[in-house]
Formats: C-alpha cells, sequence, structure tokens
C-alpha cells in the first residue's frame, strides 16, 4: 500500500492489543486505529439516548447518523462523536458490558467496518480490533492474535482500574471479561476468531516490550529489512 503496511492486531478482551498497537504504530511512523473504540462510540450513544440494545432498528438509525472522529494524541488518539470528545467516557463499566450486544448487530459491522476500510486503505497502519484480520482487511500483510490467560487478563484490567480509582473485585471482572468474549466470539457476523495466517503470540507472561519486539519482528521481516 502507498503509505505503508497493514497491520492487523486481534485478540480477546485485555490481552493487551491496544498497549502494544499503539507502540508498533509509533516504532514504524504508522497511523493507529482502535476499531473497538467505534463500537464503544456508538453503544454510549444509544445509551445516552435511552435506547434499548436489542432494539437494532434504533441503534442501525443511530450508526447511520453519526460522526465518529478520532485525532492522533500521546495517549493514543482522542476520539469524537459528533464532534464530542467522548475519549473517557467510553470507557465506563456501562459501555463495556454494553458494545458486544451492540456490536453483533448486522447494521453496526457493516457500516463500521466499511469506515474502517476506508482509514485503512492506505496502509501504514495498525488497527486492532476482534475481527480485522478475518474480516475488515483480509489481506493485510500482517496480522497478529494476541491471547492471555483469563486470570491474567483479569489482573490486568484489574490494576488498570486501580489506577482510575474503581474497585471492582477480580472475580467479577473475570466474569464480565468472559462473559464478554464468550458473546464476541459466538455471534454470527465476523466472530472473534485467528485467521489462518495470523501469528498467534501468548502475552501471559510477556512484558510489553517482548510483545512489541515480536511484533516488529513479522514486521520487519515482511519488510525485508531482515
Ligand atoms: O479494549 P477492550 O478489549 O476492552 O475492547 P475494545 O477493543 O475496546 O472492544 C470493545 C468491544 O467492541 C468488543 O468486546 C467487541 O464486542 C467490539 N468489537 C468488535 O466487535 N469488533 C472489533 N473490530 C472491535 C471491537
Ligand atoms: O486492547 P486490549 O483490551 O487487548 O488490552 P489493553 O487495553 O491494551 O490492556 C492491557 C493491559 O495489560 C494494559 O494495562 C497493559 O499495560 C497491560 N499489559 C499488556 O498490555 N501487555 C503485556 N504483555 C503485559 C501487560
Amino acid at each position: 500500500h502507498k503509505n505503508g503496511l497493514q497491520v492487523a492486531i486481534d485478540g480477546p478482551a485485555s490481552a493487551g492489543k491496544s498497549t502494544v498497537a499503539k507502540l508498533v504504530a509509533k516504532k514504524f511512523n504508522y497511523i493507529y486505529c482502535d476499531t473497538g473504540a467505534m463500537y464503544r462510540a456508538i453503544t454510549l450513544k444509544a445509551i445516552q439516548n435511552g435506547v434499548a440494545l436489542d432494539d437494532e432498528k434504533a441503534i442501525a438509525e443511530i450508526v447511520k447518523n453519526s460522526k465518529i472522529s478520532f485525532t492522533p494524541d500521546e495517549n493514543g488518539q482522542r476520539v469524537f462523536i459528533d464532534g464530542h470528545e467522548i475519549t473517557q467516557e467510553i470507557r465506563s463499566e456501562d459501555v463495556t458490558n454494553s458494545v458486544s450486544a451492540v456490536a453483533a448487530i448486522a447494521a453496526v459491522r457493516k457500516q463500521l467496518s466499511g469506515q474502517q476500510q476506508e482509514i485503512a486503505k492506505d496502509g501504514g497502519i495498525v488497527m486492532d480490533g476482534r475481527d480485522i484480520g478475518t474480516a475488515v482487511l483480509p489481506n493485510a500483510e500482517v496480522k497478529i492474535f494476541l491471547v492471555a490467560s483469563v486470570e491474567e487478563r483479569a489482573k490486568r484490567r484489574y490494576k488498570e482500574n486501580i489506577q482510575k480509582g474503581i474497585n471492582t473485585p477480580l472475580d467479577e471482572l473475570q466474569l464480565e471479561i468472559e462473559a464478554r468474549d464468550y458473546k464476541d466470539s459466538h455471534r454470527k457476523i465476523s466472530p472473534l476468531t485467528k485467521a489462518d495466517d495470523a501469528t498467534e503470540i501468548d502475552t501471559t507472561a510477556l512484558s510489553i516490550e517482548s510483545v512489541v519486539s515480536e511484533i516488529a519482528k513479522v514486521i520487519n521481516s515482511k519488510l525485508n529489512l531482515n
């Protein structure tokens, strides 16, 4: 692609996708795009508008009439919907526990994956999500599938929450993560699954730096620098 490779990073909740995707993008001077933020944005707007999460028609209207945009930032990206910044709000527990239902709606996936393809079309991008390597960018030159044990992922979320002053018990977080992974892996349209040609990395016992360098190796081998 004109601006470089397409790098797709998929995997379950809290496997470390956005953390390492941001760092990989920085390293290669690529754009970073967090597709989960787009599903979260639509979910937030549905909640704010008092729309029931199973009202597919109303949610399809929302996705059709919303403008999601990103601006780069030293912490990754700021997220806007219809011009309002929602970077923090889309991380609330309310949104987190509702997003998988919204992400299962066909009209939502169709619209958002189209926007994602447009954002990625010239390459030079690291995009993270659940279906990037399988559905959004099936021809991406680099596909990474990050996994980690659910216990480790719950601990990571727990630590992040503590820093934000939220004190949800660890076992509750683990149940939430399991429920979301189950929904994301069992939906009809583009469920969370590893692409056949993706490189799987188990991050359970790896530092952020080692995951980044593993991914950089895969990218460099594609760029024929090795
Ligand atoms: O960061 P975290 O693992 O909590 O999730 P996220 O990447 O922000 O994604 C939130 C939710 O959006 C996921 O649980 C999926 O339901 C949905 N999602 C999706 O369906 N497809 C994507 N490409 C990205 C996210
Ligand atoms: O995007 P995703 O939900 O996959 O994960 P994340 O939002 O990047 O969160 C992962 C959390 O685990 C962050 O707090 C990271 O600092 C931490 N972590 C990691 O990402 N990778 C490791 N190898 C170790 C810890």
